[in-house]
């Protein structure tokens, strides 16, 4: 399938460029199971991968549209930071502006903060013995982080200030 739309795209320089996330998925080799992934797999692996990147964004975006609703003087704030970077005639913000828009992101990160749209992050693996806190969390188990708990527990002091690196 891949070969077939290779010959069928004359811009060589540009299949040359890009490797999608599709591509990499018929290249892998599953080295305990000794195969490659079936194409029920990578169908299943792309729905996932749309949904981990609409359902959060949309989510996020719900919140934050909602608490703007809620908390009129933020949402003044924050015109205001729109109206000082876009220029006259714009009714976009461009990519570029992001950066001259620190109220934005400090929206969007607390958003997050107080509606994550995933509670408990990917189950991650613990790969050897760890103490977290004074508590040993042993090799081979599994470690949830649940975020949204992190995000409002009193004893996390959010306000501190921080350099972006
Ligand atoms: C507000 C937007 C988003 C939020 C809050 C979010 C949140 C997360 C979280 C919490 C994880 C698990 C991280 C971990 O436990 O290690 C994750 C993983 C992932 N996200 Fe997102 N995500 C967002 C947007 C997106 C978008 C736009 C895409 C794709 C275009 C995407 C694709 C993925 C993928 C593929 C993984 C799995 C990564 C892996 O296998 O390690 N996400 N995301």
């Amino acid at each position: 399938m891949r070969e077939e739309r290779y010959e069928n795209d004359h811009d060589y320089s540009r299949v040359q460029s890009f490797l999608s996330k599709v591509d990499t998925l018929f290249d892998v080799h599953l080295i305990e199971e000794k195969k490659k992934f079936e194409e029920q797999e990578i169908v299943a692996l792309c729905s996932e991968f749309f949904t981990s990147g609409t359902d959060t964004t949309s989510t996020n975006l719900e919140w934050i549209i909602a608490n703007l609703v809620k908390h009129l003087r933020i949402q003044v704030k924050l015109f205001e930071e729109i109206k000082g970077v876009i220029s006259k005639g714009e009714t976009e913000i461009k990519d570029e502006d992001l950066d001259k828009m620190p109220y934005l992101r400090a929206v969007i990160l607390e958003s997050l903060r107080l509606h994550p749209p995933t509670h408990f992050l990917i189950p991650h693996s613990i790969t050897k013995d760890v103490v977290l806190v004074g508590f040993l969390v042993p090799k081979n188990s599994f470690m949830i982080f649940m975020v949204a708990d992190m995000g409002t527990c009193g004893k996390i002091r959010w306000n501190s200030s921080r350099r972006d690196s």
